[in-house]
């Protein structure tokens, strides 16, 4: 174990008890307009995504404290500021990591989906149930209580294509219900977001709906788009950031990457890193998080994790002197809080959903919880809620379901680092398996293994 560089204080929080952690010093990021603060100064994110094991493992990363102490420094090494986790145990202890992480002014951002708990992008109406509502729910217990969670994701990529658009109500009744949990259970107001594939035919769409109507609850609180889009020594205008900041300045909420990092070209330079923290486009957006920490088949790494060695390779060398050598923008850096909310957008060839349609409604079962708490987390492996409120079927299932998660993550991510953007299946969360039954998965698997070989 490599306690030596740890910091005092990561070692102190390993130890105490969270309620001798001051919450109440620590500034949790609130939401002004299109940008985030802490306290009053604008806070741009600079962070890294962090899954070891990647989405097949299904690991919860933030209940492994030798996990994170050895992760931490690294972190630190890097500079940044902020995590993103995708998939959480809602019944384990997260107490240490997260104090680890907050005493080392790092915030998380986090997905609330696991792989038997999520919106199944083929077949939405059944997937979004009460027993789902639960394991939602239960995550927002887990950690509404640590004052560095940035904010939740309620989904990750679910539309992936021009024929996936049919999902989006769902995914926008769940933001919907979060928002209402989180006002009715949690001690502070916590931003909740959606993540957007790497597409270019209907983003600027997904971005207007999930923005867009009267109830204010059902309109998200910050973007995340995951954009591959800057490959080696491209530039603003090049990757197309140039073209996005213009038809993106009129979102009234926080915008940023919440993957980036193209690695078509290797070793990354993250030339990109000088244009995200510039005035160029921190009118727009407020930063991003790299894909990813830990080097898994996708190739995305900056570091290999073997055990609990650590070898940091040339992209982490990068990364940290593009971070270095980029300081943020002095004063608001062009934030704005005029902007209006959108207008929900007309369907199209693209665009499936009627802009007057109302959402789904709260499945009834689901009341009690606002109003009473969750109750007792389930965490990885209770029931998966995909196919309906429980399946008969589901251990015998569970396994299967998590092997296809495997190859497709593997095979999907070099597909989805396309530099023009084009649709991809850029599946590592746990929506990833949205597919959940083995007969979809094997095919999904096999469409991955495919195009692994093609690229
Ligand atoms: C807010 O975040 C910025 C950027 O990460 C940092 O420089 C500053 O020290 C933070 N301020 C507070 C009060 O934590
Ligand atoms: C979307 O279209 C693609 C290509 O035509 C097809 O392979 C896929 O099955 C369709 N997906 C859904 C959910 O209809
Ligand atoms: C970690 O490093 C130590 C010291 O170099 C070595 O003895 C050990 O075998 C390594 N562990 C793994 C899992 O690579």
């Amino acid at each position: 174990m490599k306690f030596s560089s740890l910091s005092i204080a990561a070692i102190a929080a390993l130890s105490a008890p969270m309620a001798l952690v001051s919450a109440s010093s620590f500034p949790s990021i609130t939401i002004k307009g299109n940008a985030f603060y802490n306290g009053t100064d604008r806070f741009y994110i600079r962070g890294v995504d962090y899954q070891p094991g990647g989405s097949s493992a299904a690991a919860d990363p933030l209940s492994d404290a030798d996990g994170c102490s050895r992760d931490l420094e690294y972190f630190q090494g890097l500079g940044i500021n902020a995590i993103r986790v995708y998939t959480v145990d809602n019944s384990a202890d997260h107490s240490k990591c997260m104090n680890m992480l907050q005493n080392a002014g790092i915030y998380v951002i986090l997905d609330v989906n696991t792989p038997k708990n999520s919106i199944n992008r083929a077949d939405p109406a059944p997937s979004y149930n009460a027993a789902y509502l639960q394991s939602v729910f239960a995550t927002i217990d887990a950690f509404k209580n640590y004052p560095n969670v940035l904010g939740f994701f309620a989904a990750n990529e679910v539309i992936n294509s021009e024929n996936t658009t049919n999902a989006a109500p769902y995914v926008k009744a769940v933001i919907r219900d979060m928002k209402t949990y989180i006002q009715a259970q949690s001690p502070r107001s916590i931003p909740v977001g959606y993540s957007a594939a790497d597409i270019a035919v209907n983003r600027w769409e997904q971005m207007q709906y999930f923005n867009c109507g009267d109830d204010e609850n059902a309109r998200l609180d910050m973007f995340g788009m995951n954009d591959y889009s800057w490959c080696g020594d491209s530039s603003f205008v090049q990757s197309g950031w140039s073209a996005n900041v213009q038809q993106y300045s009129s979102y009234s909420v926080p915008l940023f990457l919440s993957e980036f990092g193209c690695n078509l070209v290797t070793p990354r330079e993250f030339t990109e890193v000088k244009a995200l923290y510039n005035t160029e486009m921190t009118s727009v957006y407020s930063g991003g998080l790299v894909y990813e920490y830990s080097q898994e088949a996708s190739n995305y790494g900056l570091v290999e994790i073997n055990g609990d060695n650590i070898t940091t390779l040339q992209d982490y060398t990068n990364l940290k002197n593009a971070f270095a050598s980029t300081p943020d923008p002095t004063g608001t850096g062009g934030a704005t809080t005029s902007n209006k909310i959108a207008q929900c957008p007309p369907q199209s060839s693209d665009w499936a959903v009627d802009p007057d349609a109302a959402l789904p409604a709260m499945p009834q079962g689901a009341e009690t919880y606002i109003k009473n708490g969750a109750g007792k987390p389930l965490g990885l492996n209770g029931p998966s809620t995909q196919w309906g409120e429980s399946s008969s079927n589901d251990d015998t299932n569970a396994e299967a379901v998590s092997a296809s998660a495997s190859a497709s993550a593997a095979a999907s991510t070099s597909a989805a680092a396309s530099a023009t953007a084009t649709p991809s299946s850029h599946k590592k969360s746990s929506d990833a398996t949205s597919n959940a039954t083995p007969v979809i998965a094997l095919v999904i698997a096999g469409v991955g293994a495919t195009l692994a070989g093609f690229f």
